[in-house]
């Protein structure tokens, strides 16, 4: 299987509600696939199954030809933090750390020493638009460059896949448009494959695959062709 991520019948119910009516849906190495689809359609509960926050019900998770779905919260966690990025809403920075802290906490967390890792962290902001910003504090950042300081911080483990739920659903319409395209961007320079849930249309544009939900259920485009 030379793909990275593949979910297989994907089923996910909360007490009555069909969430995820069977979803197969795969992911190739630095490919970059868009998720859309009305509001409560299951794109969210389908990118939480994919990346391991969710058990699904029924249905399995690969990873690089690895079984995830199966695996206990601990181990599911520590792969969370080493093979997968996560760009949310907002919200997300802790507000009382420096953007350059905030970037470099995935690589603490994964036991490199602070020093080294922020120095580390440093080297995304250059290239994110985001130079003089290292000592800024997130309140002291505008929703955009806060949503970029996100999206150092899920690159900087150097990620297999990275999973954006709505990113710019938070900031206003020529800001998102600019952050979308630095993420689809910045994923896919650095080898990535990217899932992003969006409403924007022109997001697709960028992205290689559109894939379409209603209902729990996929309308086209899970498989690559
Ligand atoms: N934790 C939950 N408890 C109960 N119902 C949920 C929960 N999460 C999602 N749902 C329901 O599952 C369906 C899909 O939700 P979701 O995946 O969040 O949709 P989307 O992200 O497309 O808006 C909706 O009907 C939603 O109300
Ligand atoms: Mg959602």
């Amino acid at each position: 299987m030379n793909d990275v991520l593949a979910g297989l019948a994907l089923t996910k119910r909360f007490g009555q509600t069909v969430a995820l009516g069977g979803v197969d849906i795969a992911v190739r190495a630095a490919e970059a696939v868009a998720i859309m689809g009305p509001s409560g359609s299951g794109k969210s509960t389908l990118l939480h199954c994919l990346a391991g926050i969710m058990k699904p019900d029924d249905g399995e998770v690969h990873l690089l030809g690895q079984r995830i779905d199966a695996m206990g919260e601990r181990e599911r966690s520590a792969l969370r933090r080493t093979r997968f990025g996560f760009v949310f809403q907002f919200g997300q920075l802790l507000p009382e750390l420096p953007a350059e802290e905030n970037v470099a906490l995935p690589l603490m967390l994964g036991g490199v020493a602070r020093a080294q890792a922020v120095r580390q962290a440093r080297e995304w902001f250059g290239p994110l638009g985001l130079q003089g910003m290292e000592t800024r504090r997130p309140g002291e950042l505008s929703g955009g460059q806060a949503q970029r300081v996100a999206i150092a911080r899920a690159l900087v483990t150097k990620p297999a896949v990275v999973f954006a739920d709505e990113p710019t659903g938070a900031l206003d319409q020529s800001t998102g448009h600019d952050t979308m395209r630095l993420l689809v961007e910045a994923t896919r320079a650095n080898g990535a494959s990217l899932i992003v849930v969006t409403h924007d249309p022109n997001v697709a544009a960028w992205c290689d695959r559109t894939v379409e939900v209603r209902d729990g259920k996929l309308l086209a485009g899970g498989v690559p062709a």
